[in-house]
């Protein structure tokens, strides 16, 4: 199986499990407790059928949204993810640049493996830091001048992970950083040499956003310890109302689900929400972005962006979440296992795929801008 046969997310997913070592690819694939969420995330969208219209001169398709005050050519975005550098070499590098190539905004993670810096300086493409909080608030008030001076175009603070979700999967297989592998797990590495090979063969893995804060290089901390022993499960609303106040820009709350919550985000000056449950990662049993899409877009959506993410694999994925009106939609596992794949060229393809679905059925819906998508074009059954 190549690259080139590769025509949906089910076909990169099968070409990631087969060139990452088992630990790596389960890293990904995998989500907390039975993963019930997880599957419910892209179950949601079978839930409603589109009703097109037909006749409606629809030659030239314009996909163009504007979100948080970035102009994105497509109405989907590369979600903030950690760790990039363990699923292909170029990680972030690649990841940012595809999206640059396709206009559209990418997300640097507090556990990024390349530098926000560095990747601020390769592109001009509208860019997302992705921020968690920490029990010490100078290193919080550093991290925050940091992205500030690298001019970083969107601060987006993740509240689903006040703590670690229980990943079973991980469990089994020993994977954490620095890797503690148990047996099967060492097994499963040896099995794929060519990516151990691979791995050493290029530069170090890193930290680059908390190296010079956190050690991990030593048996000192794992990732996993690092939500538990490091970020504070006492954050509040009047520490992030403190956070927008400093950043001073936009600024988006990653992991809001009520109604209230995104209220209460609108009132303290968050100019974006994302509705997201963590790709099922964290509260197993919490409820499916898409499914709790229009009650927040009715409550908030003349005073903030809202966006939601999870399990979306399609196009017309994407235009059920934007006709209940959400103003953009964030892809993780979806360019994550073509990364694994095939680095920037799997992540291009991945994005050229979805532009060619969405753009088809436009179309086929017979809407020539995003904003012509509307709940009058959905039924749920
Ligand atoms: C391997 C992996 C790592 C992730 N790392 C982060 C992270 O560091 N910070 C964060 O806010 N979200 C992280 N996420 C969540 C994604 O940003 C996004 O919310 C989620 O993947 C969307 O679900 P989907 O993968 O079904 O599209 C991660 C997701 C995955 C799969």
């Amino acid at each position: 199986m190549r690259l080139a046969h590769c025509n949906n997310f089910h076909d990169f997913r099968e070409l990631a499990r087969r060139r990452l070592p088992g630990p790596i690819f389960n890293y990904i694939d995998g989500a907390a407790d039975d993963e019930v969420t997880y599957r419910r995330n892209t179950a949601s969208f079978d839930d409603c059928d589109l009703l097109p219209s037909v006749l409606r001169g629809v030659s030239d398709v314009d996909l163009s949204v504007t979100i948080m005050g970035q102009k994105l050519a497509l109405p989907v975005y590369c979600s903030p993810t950690a760790l990039q550098r363990l699923f292909h070499h170029d990680g972030e590098r690649a990841v940012a640049a595809a999206a640059s190539a396709f206009g559209t905004m990418f997300g640097v993670s507090s556990l990024g493996t390349v530098s926000l810096e560095e990747l601020r300086r390769a592109h001009a493409t509208p860019q997302v830091y992705q921020f968690y909080f920490h029990k010490d608030r100078g290193l919080n008030r550093a991290m925050l001048q940091r992205a500030k001076d690298a001019r970083v175009d969107v601060m987006m603070l993740t509240v689903d992970s006040i703590t670690g979700g229980n990943r079973e999967r991980d469990l089994r297989t020993g994977f954490s950083i620095p890797f503690r592998l148990t047996l099967a797990g060492i097994v499963q590495f040896a099995i794929k040499p060519a990516w151990g090979l691979n791995y050493v063969m290029h530069e170090r893995f890193s930290l680059p956003q908390l190296d010079a804060h956190v050690d991990f290089g030593s048996d000192a901390l794992s990732i996993g310890r690092y939500f538990t022993d490091m970020l504070d499960p006492s954050m509040t609303w009047d520490d992030v109302e403190e956070m927008v106040r400093d950043w001073d820009g936009q600024f988006c709350l990653k992991g809001v689900m009520s109604v209230d919550d995104a209220k209460r985000a609108a009132a303290i000056g968050c100019t974006g929400i994302v509705l997201s449950n963590h790709g099922g990662r964290q509260l197993d049993g919490s409820r499916a972005a898409f499914d709790q899409l229009a009650e927040v877009v009715d409550a908030v959506g003349d005073r903030l962006d809202v966006m939601m993410d999870g399990g979306v694999q399609r196009g017309t994925h994407v235009l059920k979440a934007l006709s209940l009106g959400a103003k953009a939609v964030g892809l993780g596992r979806y360019y994550l296992f073509p990364l694994a794949a095939a680095g920037q060229a799997g992540v291009e393809r991945a994005l050229a795929l979805i532009k060619a679905e969405l753009e088809r059925d436009m179309k086929l819906m017979g809407c020539r801008t995003i904003s012509e998508l509307s709940r009058a074009n959905l039924r749920f059954r």
